[in-house]
């Protein structure tokens, strides 16, 4: 099986241009399944991602005994078994490379009535789970990771009982989480979040019909109440979207549209980063999908400035860290990231993996604990970067090559189906020519 795929990409000679509709939204994909299959009746979801990580959500439910037919065009059909219909599923259930479906999981099965296994591939056994199994334990669960609260996780099922926790990091994971254990728990679940992060779940779960309060940075719900089923329709990912938005911001004379790309204030960070550069975005036709705000966005070349990353920021823009940095590394001056500390738990250590790259291509930069400084400059050099089989920092350096003096080859970029499954093809459309080496 060939299971190494490694990117050689030059240097763009013209403006890019162009419409494109980049695939669904990954957050909201694997809450569709999750709710979709928890709730009485029939859920038809539109605009599902068929990348691999929403894919292993998907075949995870159809293994503990849902009926989920597709997908097909981006089109599912789910019958939902209600909150408490859910089967003994025969093996473990293999999670691959996605975070967020183990740690959502994770709250799930913990109120279920049997037991199961979760594991992942390398880079998500790596991992840290302690942060959804400490409170868990805390509403009863009875959960077991593996050394040093790495997977595997090992789950017995229990009688849950609702808590009020206050987050001691900003995390959309650990919150969903503890709301969906909290749907089986006895009594009020509350939580408090450090910093404003990703509110998919709440929005959806209000979709389904579960009551759920949000005051300020208070969330809560009370256990043991149905979900109705609904139809969902995803917008796209702003987190794919984001390689683009900064593409046409670095290349001259460039000018894209992004169609119908979800702009839910608590995933814009890249869009108020980049604006705080002097980039040229703009939203257009702005509408509303099942509770989340979609646009389609505009955006034209300008000459960027290094800024003060704002830390307020940070978790809102936390998977397209990696491509603002790349952003930086075009604009004039540098620019200091802090507050990101997060990264280094990401599906690489963010913060290495892009440090390590723009060293070899001679982007200098100097690495802190919580983040990084990236001092823009107008000539960097090709060379040979290891994603670290992560696919935002494959992704990353592929936009970085097409300002780069020589080509750039970038080595294990298998991963990027995770996410963004038609990147090559979506970048070869406006004129980003990808070549695909698989070993
Ligand atoms: C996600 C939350 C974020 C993000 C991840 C998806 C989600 O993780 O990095 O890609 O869908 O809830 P954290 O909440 O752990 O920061």
């Amino acid at each position: 099986m060939k299971n190494n795929v490694k990117y050689i990409v030059k240097k763009v000679i013209k403006p890019i241009k162009g419409r494109i509709k980049v695939p669904g939204d990954k957050s909201i994909s694997h809450r569709a399944v999750m709710f979709g299959s928890l709730s009485n009746g029939i859920t038809n979801i539109k605009g599902f991602l068929e990348g691999y990580d929403s894919l292993a959500t998907l075949k995870a439910f159809k293994e503990m005994g849902v009926s989920i037919f597709g997908p097909k065009n981006k089109k599912l059909c789910i019958k939902g078994v209600g909150i408490y219909g859910l089967k003994n599923p025969k093996n473990k259930l293999k999670l691959g490379n996605s975070g967020t479906s183990m740690r959502l999981l994770a709250g799930l099965l913990s109120g279920q009535k049997f037991k199961t296994q979760i594991t992942g591939d390398k880079s998500l056994s790596s991992r840290p789970m302690n942060r959804v199994a400490i409170p868990l334990r805390l509403m009863g669960a009875k959960i077991k990771t593996y050394k040093n609260g790495r997977p595997p996780i090992k789950i017995i099922g229990n009688r849950l009982q609702g808590i009020k926790y206050i987050m001691p990091i900003a995390s959309a994971q650990v919150k969903s989480c503890l709301l969906i254990a909290g749907i089986y728990a006895k009594g009020e679940t509350k939580i408090i979040e450090k910093g404003c992060t990703r509110d998919h779940t709440e929005r959806m779960l209000k979709n389904f019909g579960y009551k759920i309060k949000t005051k300020k940075s208070t969330i809560s719900l009370i256990g043991g109440y149905n979900l109705q089923a609904t139809n969902i329709k995803i917008p796209s990912d702003i987190s794919s979207a984001a390689f683009f938005l900064v593409a046409a911001s670095i290349i001259p004379n460039s000018e894209l549209l992004l169609e119908k790309v979800g702009i839910n204030p608590t995933r814009i960070g890249v869009i108020n980063i980049l604006r705080k550069m002097g980039a040229d975005i703009k939203l257009l036709n702005e509408t509303n999908w099942c509770n989340e705000p979609v646009a389609d966005i505009r955006v034209k070349y300008t000459s960027l400035k290094g800024i003060d990353i704002p830390k307020d920021q940070v978790p809102l823009a936390i998977d397209e860290l990696p491509i603002l940095l790349v952003a930086a590394a075009n604009a004039e001056g540098i620019t200091r990231l802090r507050g990101a500390s997060e990264l280094r738990v990401k599906e690489s250590d963010r913060i290495i993996s892009m440090a390590k790259g723009f060293t070899c291509i001679g982007v200098k930069n100097k690495v802190y604990e919580d983040g990084i400084d990236i001092i823009g400059t107008k000539n960097y050099k090709g060379g040979y970067i290891n994603s670290y089989g992560d696919h935002r920092v494959a992704m990353s350096f592929t936009i970085a090559a097409l300002k780069a003096s020589d080509e750039i080859i970038i080595d294990d970029c298998i991963n990027v189906s995770t996410s963004f499954p038609n990147f090559k093809e979506l970048s070869n459309n406006i004129g980003i020519k990808i070549k695909e080496v698989k070993i």
